[in-house]
């Protein structure tokens, strides 16, 4: 058995999380629950065989990939997804944001399109936008519980056939999505893949929270779900989420169709963007190969965090709702009924409890009144924060 329950001291590690807080957020004491990275330790078998790499290295010169990095990830995708993914579709890239980068320097055309789905993970558009592309916003359409809470958000098809003009070339999907942990259900990723066949458009499909698919939901692969999709498709995928190895940057891509693939590995190749660290199929292999036990206790500790997560709000802090994810460790938390404008949630969140989460806005507009919660942290951590927003949420209406 793994413990999840030890509190490990991250600040002074260089840790983006922990260590960036005065820049960020203007405060280096707050509690920090944002960037996508988990408080609990790094698992033991990842970080030996990265020292025993460097132990039993001599000169840490040119190295080549071990031959069982290709392996050992088609073996965990066919046993995880019942995806037989083939040794020349695969290629290792250097972070999944870089690689959309990429994929938008390779295809798009100068005066080309990126269509997005708000609320969503926000490097999407960005990294678009600094590679000045012009974004198409298609956003999300939420839906709602009987009781009025928000259940969960679907895709737009009408409003996508009517934002989606001829300079659209590339779509990019969060499967599972971020921030809202939404599994994608196949009939949606098949009516995608048809759009976009139909449209000429390439689907990047950001499947990095895969492998922490929790309460049952079961991931699909948008590349395996109709020939369309495949051929439509570039994949993304890491260990790096699920083993909490972000520092490490190990990504891979999975391109099915010939032709795509030709141009961006191509392309990679040139310029040596798929050559890894030997760092990194080191983490790779150990994770995979070595990981499915703590992957499980971790899951399952994580779905016991977010029922608790559901019950403290649902019991003292009613006005913040929280919708429950079917993936990964990112809890979208419903703030509308405080009644704030957005700029004074935030600051609910920062000056009143002392909490560092990511803004909703970050994800588009349609954020506003929503903040994103990161519970991939010991429960005691978890409760602390919770702790601090009631009594900040109760201090709102004391005032009153
Ligand atoms: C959907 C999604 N894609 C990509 C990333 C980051 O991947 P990488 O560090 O490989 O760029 C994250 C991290 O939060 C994410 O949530």
């Amino acid at each position: 058995m793994y413990n999840f329950d030890n509190e490990i001291n991250r600040r002074g590690t260089n840790s983006l999380k922990w260590d960036a807080l005065n820049e960020r957020y203007g405060n280096p004491d707050l509690l920090p629950l944002w960037i996508a990275d988990m408080d609990w330790e790094t698992p033991s078998f990842i970080k030996e065989a990265i020292t025993r790499q460097i132990a039993d290295t001599p000169v840490l010169g040119y190295t080549i990939t071990p031959p069982e990095y290709k392996s050992t990830i088609r073996k965990w995708i066919l046993d995880h997804h019942q995806w037989d993914v083939k040794d020349e579709w695969l290629s290792f890239v250097p972070g999944i944001v870089k690689g959309i980068g990429m994929v938008i320097n390779v295809f798009l055309k100068e005066d080309e399109k990126v269509i997005v789905q708000p609320p969503v993970y926000h490097p999407f558009f960005l990294t678009a936008q600094g590679n000045r592309r012009e974004v198409v916003w298609n956003p999300l359409k939420p839906v709602y519980n009987n009781d009025g809470s928000l259940k969960t958000y679907e895709m737009d098809f009408d409003n996508l056939e009517k934002v989606c003009d001829e300079k659209c070339r590339l779509l990019i999907l969060a499967n599972p999505h971020n921030p809202c942990g939404i599994m994608w259900d196949r009939e949606t990723l098949v009516r995608l893949a048809h759009f976009a066949k139909t449209h000429n458009l390439i689907v990047v499909s950001d499947e990095i929270h895969c492998d922490l698919a929790i309460f049952g939901h079961k991931h699909t692969p948008f590349a395996t779900v109709s020939k369309e999709a495949a051929e439509v498709s570039i994949t993304f995928s890491a260990p790096t989420k699920t083993f909490n190895i972000a520092g490490v940057i190990s990504s891979w891509a999975i391109v099915i169709n010939d032709d795509l693939r030709r141009r961006y590995y191509g392309w990679l190749e040139a310029n040596e963007l798929n050559e890894p660290t030997m760092f990194a199929p080191v983490a790779t292999i150990a994770a995979l190969s070595q990981g499915e036990t703590w992957r499980r206790e971790m899951l399952a500790y994580l779905e016991d965090n977010i029922r608790f997560i559901e019950d403290f709000c649902h019991e003292n802090i009613p006005s913040i709702k929280p919708v429950r994810p079917q993936a990964s460790y990112l809890v979208w938390l419903d703030c509308r009924a405080l009644s704030l404008s957005h700029r004074d949630l935030e600051k609910l969140f920062t000056d009143k409890a002392g909490l560092a989460l990511n803004s909703g806005r970050i994800f588009g507009k349609q954020g506003e009144g929503f903040m994103r919660l990161n519970a991939g942290c010991p429960r005691a951590t978890l409760k602390v924060a919770l702790e601090k927003l009631e009594k900040a949420v109760a201090s709102l209406t004391d005032k009153k």
